[in-house]
């Protein structure tokens, strides 16, 4: 039997797995993210196996000595920049995370951020609901339309050619795309053209949807002087990783009317917003959820279950993050 802890309540599937193969699973009973003090007096408590984490916890290596037992951190995430990776490395302890069942719910929310944006329909509803309708107008709420309009992908793996392939195939929309390398992938599903560099895309998108991890190099991809080669009709969507963004640059870019709009469901100091972010009309805010529906929670938990079961019966995880 082995102990596991899990930062969080998350859906059930995977910690009745956890259970079904004999093991013990504490769950943090706070309904929030746990501090790092919280955290790292919780995981001092047993001689954890395993920890199942969060991307709201940071993981580093003050966190990995207070539970020196832990010989994984099963991230329930695809993402897993709040993991000190070469810190896992150097003390031997796999990471993974959950790639694969967020594809396609991540995806569609994308589009849904585009439709909701271009057509105005989060503004149209607030405008309808408190009566200010008082009948049709040739130009009541004007949007823009999207048929062979240019969709810039920025980081082309699974989300971004899962987005690419549904507006080219759905909308009728020409896709872009730059990445640190070609993908045939992306070019075959929604015949993508390759753009060599982020400004190329920029400038000749209608749309520009960022996909790319939150890496070093991509930290500010999307700056002043980026956004300076955009459209001025241009809409950005970021569902990826806050900080891809300078959200300050963002604002005024929008405040100034040098792009059209955008949708940001991840912030760079999440969950604070930006001054003046969400007294723009032209933004879209969402509380990170491109990726939260019934099924791919329950996915992920089973995921993150799994991979703590292989590594607990010394066997490669499905999803290890480092080699
Ligand atoms: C992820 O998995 O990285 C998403 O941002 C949240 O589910």
């Amino acid at each position: 039997m082995a102990l596991i802890f899990v930062t969080r309540k998350i859906p059930d599937a995977g910690l009745a797995l956890l259970r079904e193969a004999g093991h013990e699973v504490d769950v943090s009973e706070k309904d929030g993210v746990l501090t790092k003090d919280e955290l790292l007096e919780k995981l001092r408590v047993r001689p954890y196996d395993a920890v199942l984490s969060l991307l709201t916890d940071t993981i580093d290596g003050v966190v990995f000595d207070a539970v020196p037992t832990a010989k994984v951190f099963a991230n329930y995430a695809v993402g897993y920049n709040n993991i000190d990776i070469k810190g896992a490395v150097s003390r031997g302890v796999v990471v993974t995370n959950t790639p694969g069942v967020l594809t396609d719910t991540v995806a569609e929310y994308t589009l849904a951020l585009i439709l909701a944006l271009t057509k105005r329909i989060v503004e149209a509803d607030q405008f309808t609901r408190v009566g200010k309708y008082d009948g049709w107008a040739p130009e009541l709420f004007l949007g823009s339309g999207l048929k062979g309009k240019t969709l810039g992908i920025l980081g082309a793996g699974r989300i971004g050619s899962g987005v690419a392939m549904r507006a080219h195939r759905g909308l009728s929309m020409n896709v872009v795309y730059n990445d640190i390398a070609q993908n045939a992938h992306i070019e075959e599903e929604a015949g993508a053209r390759f753009c060599s560099n982020v400004k190329e895309v920029l400038e000749v998108s209608d749309v520009v949807s960022v996909h790319v991890p939150l890496l070093d190099s991509t930290r500010h991809l999307i700056n002043a002087e980026t956004i300076a080669h955009m459209k001025k009709t241009a809409y950005l969507i970021n569902t990826s990783r806050g900080p891809v963004v300078d959200e300050a640059a963002l604002v005024v870019a929008l405040r100034e009317k040098h792009i059209a709009g955008a949708a940001l469901d991840v912030f760079e100091h999440e969950p604070a917003l930006a001054d003046g972010l969400a007294s723009l009309e032209n933004v879209i805010v969402t509380p990170h959820i491109a990726s939260a529906t019934t099924e791919t929670r329950d996915e992920m938990s089973v995921i993150a279950a799994k991979n703590i079961l292989a590594v607990l019966s010394g066997e490669t995880p499905l999803n290890p993050v480092h080699a």
